[in-house]
């Protein structure tokens, strides 16, 4: 059976990614994209959404616009990482596909209204829709099934501050307002690293592979692969939002989780966006943020060859299923 799932995205780089497994593998069903303020202009990143639906002919996949710019702080795209325009920088499509037409916030409320406990919210960018959503509907923590989300820095530094993962870093209001009203489980940045890394000879898989897909994805993480060698002295190229997606989609892929209780530091100053994470149970809070600890990065590599390369990510499965 299929679970039901809207993507909330800021659509460049490993997004496109998220939203071609979420869109191939049948283990779910993608009923809507919603667009939030994030890794490159807002208008780019929808276009990035429509194009990135139409490579797998779902444009008839509603796409709903959302916030434009974080609750109340400024903040600053990531272009440097994923090129201008944030698919690798020479890809610039128009598709002409237009929006659908109510306010991406409001549209997760319906959604989850008309069919409660029945949709999981997959969010791979910062968390702004969603608590203009919970604003609107205090009891949407009960209205959804699961919520999954790529953000924070649990066991490791960040990717944009010491202190703060790009995600929570650019809203970190509206992440604290989510991590305390909803269970939400976390894939997080030090995850990412280790356990979504496509080494050098994965980099060169995917840039050997033939077809329209792994076209794209190699373009896409070209600038990625220059800018974690030369920036982040990382000899790969991390998958958070796809880990996420592959997560939530295969639990074969999940090998240990912990719940903690977990706090949003979302001051202005060098600890924006701080995940303050309760290792050792002092803080009298109680836990409700499961945190995806550790992850199998062969079977999730294999996931994302088999995808780009035969439009099939659930082949390994299938496969062992079938033995
Ligand atoms: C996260 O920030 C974005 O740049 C990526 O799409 C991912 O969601 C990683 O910190
Ligand atoms: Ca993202």
């Amino acid at each position: 059976m299929s679970r039901r799932i809207i993507v909330d995205t800021d659509t460049a780089g490993d997004d496109v990614q998220a939203l071609l497994l979420a869109c191939l593998t049948d283990r779910l069903r993608l009923e809507a994209v919603t667009i939030v303020a994030g890794n490159v202009p807002f208008d780019r990143q929808v276009e990035n959404a429509k194009y990135t639906l139409s490579l797998v002919g779902a444009d008839d996949t509603p796409v709903y616009e959302g916030a434009r710019g974080p609750l109340l702080k400024d903040f600053h795209h990531v272009e440097h990482i994923h090129g201008a325009g944030g698919l690798g920088g020479n890809l610039h499509p128009k598709t002409g596909i237009p929006s659908a037409e109510e306010f991406a916030p409001a549209e997760i409320v319906r959604r989850c209204r008309a069919a409660p406990g029945e949709y999981t919210l997959l969010c791979i960018g910062p968390l702004t829709n969603l608590a203009l959503a919970l604003s609107q509907e205090p009891a949407l923590p009960e209205l959804v099934d699961e919520v999954w989300m790529m953000g924070g820095a649990v066991h490791c530094e960040g990717n944009v501050t010491p202190a703060a993962e790009y995600n929570v870093w650019v809203d970190p209001d509206a992440a604290k307002r989510v991590f305390e009203a909803f269970e939400v489980t976390l894939v997080d940045w030090g995850l990412s690293l280790r356990d979504s890394l496509l080494r050098p000879d994965g980099v060169d898989a995917v840039q050997n592979l033939e077809g329209k897909l792994a076209d794209v994805i190699g373009g896409i993480i070209a600038p990625v692969y220059e800018f974690t060698r030369t920036e982040q002295d990382v000899d790969g190229v991390p998958q958070p939002d796809s880990l996420t997606a592959a997560l939530l989609a295969y639990p074969e892929l999940r090998r240990e989780t912990t719940t903690y209780a977990v706090e949003v530091d979302e001051r202005s100053g060098l600890t924006r966006g701080y995940l303050s994470v309760d290792v050792n149970g002092g803080s009298g809070t109680s836990a409700q943020t499961r945190v995806v600890e550790s992850a199998d990065r062969a079977a999730f590599c294999d996931v994302v060859l088999g995808m780009l390369r035969d439009r099939d990510p659930d082949q390994r499965f299938r496969n062992r299923e079938g033995k």
